[in-house]
């Protein structure tokens, strides 16, 4: 072995990280020692491994012969022994801190003494497992995120206790597989489960206090965020169990209530519905085709459009895109007003009975329903309701912007609506981890991007939306102390500065 290289590498666990992570490595061209508990549990992850490259090979990204020689590089046993010529193993067994000490007991004894031994923990102290061992010097995390083959980044975790070098090389081991290493301190929930949690916490809140509903979050997510797939999916596919383990870590370490896990979570935890590992979580797997949502069928309705603000001009777009016919106030079915001067209370008083009016954000005096388009290149309309709504009004509303080919979802009319509800104090959370010296702009834009396939990274996105927006939409204060809103997103604002 020379130094700074690995050539034979151990996986210890090969559930759905593990198997992700022993696949990689043999993917990168080394050879693989994957050990698992019992010959049905070694199954299990030879079932995972056959699967997923088997899918590469369906979608024309491997050959047969491609496969089976990554097949061939790992080498499936029940022997802990069998570890013993390896240069680093990687531990991915269930979080639970007495069994991770167990195995780094086993490794201990089993494994060289130069070779570096490494967890892909994610709630737990890497510290404290590799205080545990007889050589803590040699301990480091590696963190792979969910799907292991898919995602680009790996957090690579170094304690107090290790030695000089062994971050580097494993980082040096991550960059040969493809990977980008993001370089981090053992703190809970490291740079990018810190940042997601809190974001997908809020969700579950969001849902338990009824703002809207599951499948509506995750619309608003995925067609306004631009985020590759919702919270609740998400969550389903981290598995829940875990979500609530990665989120006690941080609330531990934080006390933010915003970590508290959302009561929901524990819930379903508790009720054994852990998400698409168990078939059912937020969602149920295996049923019929999920409800296709608002039918887009039908002629599109007639559409006036009053002013010229940032929803009326969102709106002309569609209505060109979509043919539309243009219509006066009195007669249209959707009634779209917003900028400057517009008097909803008057357009309102024109509109046809049955007529569906849209005002901006916030305003949702009389019958005229608040309406938010987060963003211009997206299809997303956010339709706000009050507890004076009547529901068919939004039910009206709803197939009418699905109609002229918009996303449509409902919440309560209230600041932020959905997305911004959700991005943005995830976009101050960023900040104040770059404020405290936790990690720098391009580990937190990275970690996000490549970790959880965000469009871009938290700080570039800040940027790009704008700090008076954020901090308007965090309720700062000039003249009061607001402990949420990070000091650093206030200075630079003003300041004049953006991040990058
Ligand atoms: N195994 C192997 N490959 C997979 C895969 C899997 N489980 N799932 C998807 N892929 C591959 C597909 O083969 C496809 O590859 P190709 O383009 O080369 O053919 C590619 O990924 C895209 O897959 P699909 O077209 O089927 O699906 P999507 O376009 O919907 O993408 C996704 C799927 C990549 C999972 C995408 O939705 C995504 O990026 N989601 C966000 C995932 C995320 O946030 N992960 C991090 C969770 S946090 C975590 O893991 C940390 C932990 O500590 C909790």
């Amino acid at each position: 072995m020379s130094e700074g290289s690995f050539s034979k590498v151990g996986v210890v666990g090969l559930g759905t990280m593990g198997a992700g992570i022993a696949e990689v490595l043999a993917r990168g061209g080394l050879a693989v020692v994957g050990v698992e508990i019992n010959q049905e549990a070694l199954e299990r992850g030879r079932g995972h491994l056959e699967k997923s490259t088997g899918r590469a090979v369906k979608r024309g990204r491997l050959t047969e012969d491609g496969q089976r020689e990554i097949l061939d590089r790992i080498r499936l046993t029940t022997a802990f022994g069998d570890l013993a010529d390896c240069d680093l193993v990687v531990e991915a067994v269930p979080e639970r801190l007495d069994l991770k000490h167990k195995v780094f007991a086993e490794l201990d004894k089993v494994v060289r003494d130069d070779a570096i031994l490494a967890t892909n923990t994610s709630s737990l102290s890497v510290t404290a497992i590799a205080a545990a061992t007889g050589r803590p010097a040699k301990v480091v995390g590696v963190h792979f995120f969910n799907p292991a083959p898919v995602m680009k980044l790996v957090e690579v975790i170094g304690t107090v206790l290790t030695e000089d070098g062994a971050v580097d090389r494993v980082a040096a081991l991550v960059r040969g597989l493809g990977k980008t290493p993001v370089v981090i301190g053992d703190r809970a929930g490291f740079v990018a489960n810190r940042l997601l949690f809190g974001y997908l916490n809020d969700a579950a809140s969001m849902l338990e206090t009824r703002h809207a509903t599951r499948d509506d979050i995750d619309t608003a997510m995925t067609a306004g965020g631009g985020l590759p797939m919702g919270p609740f999916t998400l969550m389903d596919l981290i598995g829940l169990d875990t979500c609530l383990e990665v989120l006690e870590a941080i609330y531990a370490e934080t006390r933010d209530r915003r970590h508290a896990p959302a009561p929901v979570l524990r819930e379903l935890v508790t009720a054994g519905l852990l998400g698409r590992k168990t078939g059912r979580g937020f969602y149920s797997y295996g049923d019929a085709a999920a409800d296709a949502g608002p039918a887009q069928d039908g002629p599109p309705p007639s559409v006036a459009i009053v002013g010229d603000g940032e929803l009326s001009r969102a709106f002309a777009a569609a209505v060109n895109a979509a043919g539309a016919p243009a219509a006066k106030v009195e007669e249209a079915d959707l009634v779209v007003a917003s900028g400057e001067d517009i008097d909803l209370a008057a357009v309102e008083g024109r509109a046809k009975d049955g007529a569906v009016v849209l005002g901006e954000g916030g305003l949702t005096g009389g019958g005229a329903l608040a309406a938010h388009k987060p963003e211009a290149d997206r299809p997303l309309v956010e339709i706000g309701v009050t507890p004076v709504t009547p529901p068919e009004a939004a039910d009206r509303a709803v197939a009418l912007v699905a109609r002229l080919g918009l996303t449509p979802v409902r919440c309560r009319a209230r600041r932020g609506f959905i997305v911004d509800a959700l991005r943005f104090p995830y976009l101050n959370d960023a900040v104040a981890m770059l404020d405290a010296g936790y990690a720098d702009a391009d580990a937190i834009d990275a970690a996000m991007a490549l970790g959880c396939g965000y469009p871009a990274g938290p700080i570039a996105e800040i940027d790009r939306l704008g700090i008076g927006r954020a901090l308007d939409q965090l309720e700062y204060d000039p003249d009061e102390a607001n402990p949420g809103v990070s000091d650093r997103l206030r200075e630079q604002w003003d300041l004049g500065l953006t991040f990058r």
